[in-house]
């Protein structure tokens, strides 16, 4: 599939006025994402924010939100939750997991920092252990020591990152889902850095649960995520901070939980990001996702052939599979030096911090990184743009 990337480049005011390689931090939503998201604010303006979100809700635009998040990932509608970012997402599921004294949680290197901050907290309160699944030669998750894990049994949780904050690397996450389907262990996949730009489809990858945030390869407003949760393990997690919108006060001492997704979800939000959010999720679709993931890959291959051979620069990324993000070092310059330089050219990276990644970067002495993430919009001319601003290596 070849993508038309001037029609992209049309619908994206903001590549007009910047080259932008921060797709890992927040993309530059297309125009139509920001219309949705001001015409609600307008309406709500105009006729008070109660009645404009039963507006939405009446015309059907609302509950289109979650038939198109489903269909991103191949789901029902009634297994998403919208939520105002990845992390209350992911949380709900790993706070929902019963936990018993000596249960063994399983995690990756690449984790990512909120979530090892929530692992070791549940870990301790409830006298579980958190393992580092190792990574293999390649520097993807180890199939063979994830085994080895699996099969010393009292495994409560496999909580796996798809792609990382901080680098390339797409962990086998579809393998990791058969081996966790065999083992009969929940699956918490953390699709934030994958949604978007890769095709997902939670059949295939045998989750139980995914993770995902609105702002980054989707494209959506900031402050908007969903979660997905297969009907089976929903109805064996305990939902740890249902409000109004999750369950029913139904007498004086009763409550009931609500039997969908939606349990998950809170009462108050902002539902002009969540219509901008379902906008933003059929733009993807329409553009069509097998092509935004292959032009993605394409260019940052690129990207990193063109790094290589900068003297002095060195990429770092990991992994057999890799994606549209591209960490790096300008030997001798602080990244945060290289990302201002470049920002100064209206060049838009960003840094991964080695201690904001421990386990993938600071544990294996590798420095703080400059993060440069390439979108379906980004064009071969704004890969040499970069390559040709960076500030010179300082060596010796
Ligand atoms: C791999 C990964 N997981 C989770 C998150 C958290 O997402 P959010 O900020 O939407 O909660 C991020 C954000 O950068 C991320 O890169």
């Amino acid at each position: 599939v070849t993508l038309d990337v001037e029609a992209l480049r049309a619908d994206t005011p903001g590549c007009r006025l910047v080259t932008h390689l921060n797709n890992a931090g927040a993309s530059l939503p297309p125009r139509q994402v920001t219309e949705t998201v001001i015409a609600h604010l307008r309406r709500e303006a105009e006729t008070g924010g109660y009645e404009a979100a039963a507006e939405a809700e009446a015309d059907g635009r609302l509950g289109a939100v979650y038939t198109s998040i489903a269909r991103l990932i191949r789901a029902e509608p009634a297994d998403v939750a919208v939520l105002d970012n990845a992390t209350r997402g992911w949380q709900s599921v790993a706070y929902g997991v019963s936990l018993r004294p000596g249960d063994r949680i399983l995690t990756d290197r690449a984790q990512y920092s909120s979530s090892v901050l929530d692992l070791l907290r549940l870990a301790d309160r409830h006298g579980a252990t958190v393992e580092i699944v190792e990574d293999d030669e390649h520097g993807q998750v180890d199939l063979t020591d994830l085994r080895r894990r699996l099969d010393r049994g009292g495994v409560a949780l496999v909580s796996l990152t798809h792609v990382p904050t901080h680098g390339g690397l797409v962990n086998p996450a579809a393998d990791v889902g058969a081996m966790t389907r065999a083992a009969g262990v929940p699956l918490l996949l953390d699709a934030c850095q994958s949604a978007g730009q890769l095709d997902l489809d939670v059949e295939r990858l045998q989750c139980d649960a995914l993770a995902a945030t609105g702002r980054k390869y989707l494209r959506g407003p900031r402050g908007t995520g969903f979660l997905w949760v297969h009907p089976q393990l929903r109805r064996r997690l305990e939902p740890p901070w249902p409000d109004l919108r999750g369950g029913d006060w139904t007498g004086p001492r009763s409550f009931e939980l609500r039997d969908d997704a939606r349990v998950f979800e809170t009462w108050e939000r902002n539902v002009a990001a969540v219509l901008g959010l379902g906008v933003a999720v059929d733009y993807a679709m329409t553009v069509g996702v097998s092509g935004i993931e292959d032009r993605v890959r394409g260019l940052a291959a690129e990207l990193r052939t063109l790094l290589t051979d900068v003297p002095g620069v060195r990429v770092h990324d990991t992994g057999r599979e890799r994606c549209g993000i591209v960490g790096f070092e300008v030997a001798g310059v602080p990244a945060t030096e290289v990302r201002d330089a470049l920002r100064a050219r209206r060049i838009n990276t960003s840094v991964s911090d080695a201690t904001g990644s421990w386990w993938a970067l600071a544990d294996r002495g590798v420095p703080d990184l400059v993060r440069a993430s390439v979108h379906a919009y980004t064009t071969e001319d704004e890969l040499l743009t970069l390559r040709d601003a960076l500030p010179p290596a300082r060596v010796g």
